[in-house]
């Protein structure tokens, strides 16, 4: 499990908070806090929300619990409900799920890097592999003042283009300028300054590094100049996952770094990086991709003593990480043949008394159109046979069908 492999721990948080976490993490002028909490009073008239995020649940643990004093780099995963009263659509539930994840402790490029990767070694793991990385920087206590400054100017050069809330917004918090969703004010950003022409010397190398290390992993992530994300509590390193085919709901994911927010909780200054995915969101977007796609192999056997064998072919080949059908030993080579072709497949496995007996197979290519007789070991891997069949080789399509 990938979690694992980066050595992340589970953290199970509760689903009701104090409803003043949010508002100091999140943000009094974020659309979550100002619109979307559900909130009720407790029978001692505490003002309580069901949770509309987990970083900051996340992070009031942390705090609590001392987790600093315990180690100095704590790498937490967390899988649950979250609430928000939106517009329900395709894709935007008010109760939805998240698969999250934290580092706290690093403030190094490196940390964000290993953050990067862990989300798109997730989404590999599950099977999305259309989808978008981009990133932005949103600079720090530094830089950030001087670019809000440059955006209030710029705002009020646009007057009354701008929507009554980005209006309000301009003197409350200028950054969500640029998270705005009224048609109006998409268009006009294109005009905006750029957090990415403002940041200090600290944060453009920060951000520089970052890319420079993803880059040397073959990620190169789009720049999205714009891109504020919808939580206040974000610093320097910001990113999404976006994907086709989720609609006006395209963000499969997203994250970033959150450097001042443990101290903001009552915690020791230590930094902090993370992302959620949508679960819901990302079964939309893989149950696109699997209409989409057909099985790699086909496995045809002819006979009882050749549908036992298949059986662990089939199971090696899968957990090799391929995609494999197979047919019932009882049917003729024709008929499984045809069942093979409007499957899709790219490769029948032929397993008939002649293979058996030398403990071989062989494979039909569908595309190519040509076979491969005795092409292999019946104990062989998902690799081996990828590689076995992109050597040349194989004649013309012969064995009755
Ligand atoms: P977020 O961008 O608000 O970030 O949410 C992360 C993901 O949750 C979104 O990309 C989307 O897939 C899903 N999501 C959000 N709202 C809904 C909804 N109404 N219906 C369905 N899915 C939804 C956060 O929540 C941050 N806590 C992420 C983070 C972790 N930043 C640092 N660490």
């Amino acid at each position: 499990m990938v979690f694992t492999q980066y050595n992340f721990d589970e953290i199970r948080l509760p689903i009701v908070e104090r409803n003043d976490l949010f508002q100091r993490s999140v943000g009094e002028t974020t659309d979550i806090v100002e619109k979307e909490m559900y909130r009720f009073e407790d029978r001692d008239g505490t003002v309580l929300t069901l949770r509309p995020e987990g970083t900051a649940s996340l992070v009031r643990a942390y705090v609590e619990h001392a987790l600093h004093a315990r180690e100095p780099v704590s790498k937490l995963y967390y899988f649950g409900p979250m609430f928000r009263r939106e517009r329900p659509q395709k894709g935007r539930l008010r109760q939805f799920s998240q698969i999250g994840a934290e580092m706290i402790g690093r403030d190094d490029p490196a940390a964000d890097a290993e953050i990067l990767l862990l989300l798109t070694d997730l989404l590999s793991d599950f099977g999305v592999t259309g989808a978008e990385l981009q990133i932005n920087t949103l600079g720090d206590r530094t830089c950030q003042p001087g670019y809000r400054a440059a955006l209030v100017e710029w705002g009020r050069a646009q007057g009354s283009a701008l929507c009554d809330d980005c209006a309000r917004r301009l003197t409350q918090n200028p950054l969500r300028l640029l998270d705005c969703k009224q048609p109006g004010c998409v268009a006009l950003r294109e005009t905006a300054p750029r957090m990415i022409d403002h940041t200090c010397d600290a944060c453009r190398e920060h951000f520089a590094r970052v890319l420079d290390l993803l880059a040397a992993e073959g990620l190169e992530p789009r720049l999205q100049p714009y891109m504020v994300r919808g939580l206040d509590y974000y610093c320097r390193t910001a990113f999404e996952v976006i994907a086709s085919g989720l609609g006006a709901q395209n963000a499969l994911g997203g994250g970033g770094r959150y450097d001042g927010l443990v101290r903001e909780l009552g915690g020791p200054d230590v930094a902090g990086i993370g992302f959620a995915l949508g679960v819901e969101r990302l079964l939309i977007v893989l149950a696109g991709e699997e209409a989409a796609a057909a099985p790699e192999f086909v496995v045809a056997p002819l006979g009882a003593a050749a549908e036992r064998a298949a059986i662990a072919l089939v199971h090696r080949l899968r957990r090799g990480g391929a995609r494999v059908d197979v047919e019932p030993g009882g049917r003729s080579l024709k008929s499984q043949m045809r069942h093979a072709a409007k499957l899709g497949a790219r490769y029948v496995i032929i397993l008939g008394e002649d293979e058996l007996a030398g403990g071989t197979f062989s494979v039909r290519d569908m595309e190519a159109k040509v076979d491969r007789p005795h092409v292999a070991s019946l104990s062989a891997t998902a690799p081996e046979l990828r590689a076995v069949l992109a050597a040349e080789g194989g004649g013309r399509m012969e064995r009755s069908a």
